[in-house]
């Protein structure tokens, strides 16, 4: 068709969103879904499988929580950037809880050397000031510290801000644990959040260049469910806003799928009203059970709840489905999930053709 080749692979996308890319192009992954859902864990076990194979990926918080450092069992994350796990094969993470005012004095210092002044500034709650009467440049700030360890090479003289080093990327991949799927596209559409607040100068150029990277193939958003009413019908709203903010849309993450305990010939028996109550008072007395009776009324009871969580979640897996990007599938771990059992994500994030 007119000899064109380029954008096959948008048309593989089957036209949802021309913008959604896959694979090794991105670098800044962002990771958003409903409180709740495993968004920092996900992020976590992210950043651990990118990682993998030597790789170096810095994981960024951004809502002050101090959860990252909970679930790799550190110590509070100071704002500077930590090594806090080693990946498989020789990969590394390093972690960074970035706060707005931190912020703020390292962009006053990178770009007119002025971390006295911001020192004075802080002093005096200008920081919280600018912050507070302007919600855009808490976002700008955050968001701006992640898109400049995405683009980050060794040797960048920093002062300036001019990104002059031509050597490699520092990071190899930024992961960041973001706010949750109501406020994401809001966060991340910083340009509009300062368009109100600075026309031109600085604060304007920082949100272009902020706004560069995070417009690129460079960056995906990852979406975190669980599969509940809820959590997907939020997903569902958060990647129609992402796709319409022109923003790339990355994988589907379902979390803490539980397997069915029964086969699915017993559960279409529950659905359809013929699960045999009497087959299985005689299995049980057949066993020997005193009341064989009372135990296998309550063993239906709970084999009906069952069945029809089951059928609810296949109704929002349906719903799910029209999701055309990736979907990836974290089981439930039963003992929770402390820092062993990320590396245990990470490995099936992997499997999973991450
Ligand atoms: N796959 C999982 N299996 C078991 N527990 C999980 C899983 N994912 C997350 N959790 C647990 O659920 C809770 C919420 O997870 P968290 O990652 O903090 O969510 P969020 O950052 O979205 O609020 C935590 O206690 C976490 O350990
Ligand atoms: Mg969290």
């Amino acid at each position: 068709m007119h000899g064109a080749r380029r954008g096959q692979g948008e048309h593989k996308l089957r036209g949802v969103s021309a913008r959604d890319r896959d694979g090794d192009a991105v670098r800044l992954h962002v990771v958003t879904g409903k409180g709740g859902t495993g968004k920092t864990t996900v992020a976590s076990s992210l950043a651990l499988a990118l990682a993998a194979g030597g790789r170096t990926v810095l994981l960024v918080e951004v809502e002050g929580r101090q959860g990252v450092a909970q679930v790799f069992g550190s110590r509070p994350l100071p704002y500077a950037e930590r090594p806090i796990a080693e990946a498989a094969e020789g990969g590394r993470v390093c972690a960074l809880a970035a706060d707005a005012e931190a912020a703020l004095l390292e962009y006053l210092e990178m770009f007119y050397g002025m971390r006295r002044a911001g020192q004075v500034l802080t002093r005096f709650g200008a920081v919280d000031f600018a912050t507070t009467i302007a919600p855009g440049m808490r976002d700008v700030l955050l968001t701006g510290k992640a898109t400049e360890a995405v683009r980050r090479r060794s040797g960048d003289r920093r002062r300036g801000g001019r990104e002059a080093g031509g050597g490699r990327y520092v990071y190899d991949a930024v992961v960041m644990d973001a706010p949750p799927t109501g406020r994401i596209a809001q966060f991340l559409n910083v340009n509009a959040e300062v368009a109100g607040l600075a026309r031109v100068g600085p604060i304007r150029n920082h949100a272009d260049k902020v706004m560069d990277t995070i417009r690129s193939a460079q960056t995906a958003v990852h979406f975190v469910t669980v599969l509940e009413e809820m959590p997907a019908q939020e997903t569902l709203d958060g990647i129609a806003e992402i796709r319409s903010a022109g923003l790339n849309v990355g994988s589907l993450i379902v979390n803490m799928v539980r397997p069915p305990f029964f086969a699915e010939p017993v559960l279409q028996a529950v659905a359809e009203g013929s699960f045999d109550t009497g087959a299985l008072v005689r299995g049980l007395k057949a066993a020997g059970l005193e009341d064989a009776e009372d135990t296998a009324r309550g063993l239906a009871a709970e084999v009906g709840d069952h069945a029809l969580r089951v059928a609810g979640e296949s109704e929002i897996r349906e719903r799910l489905a029209g999701v055309d990007r990736p979907h990836l599938e974290l089981p439930l771990l039963g003992a929770g999930v402390g820092p062993g059992q990320l590396h245990d994500l990470a490995a099936r994030l992997r499997e999973q053709g991450l």
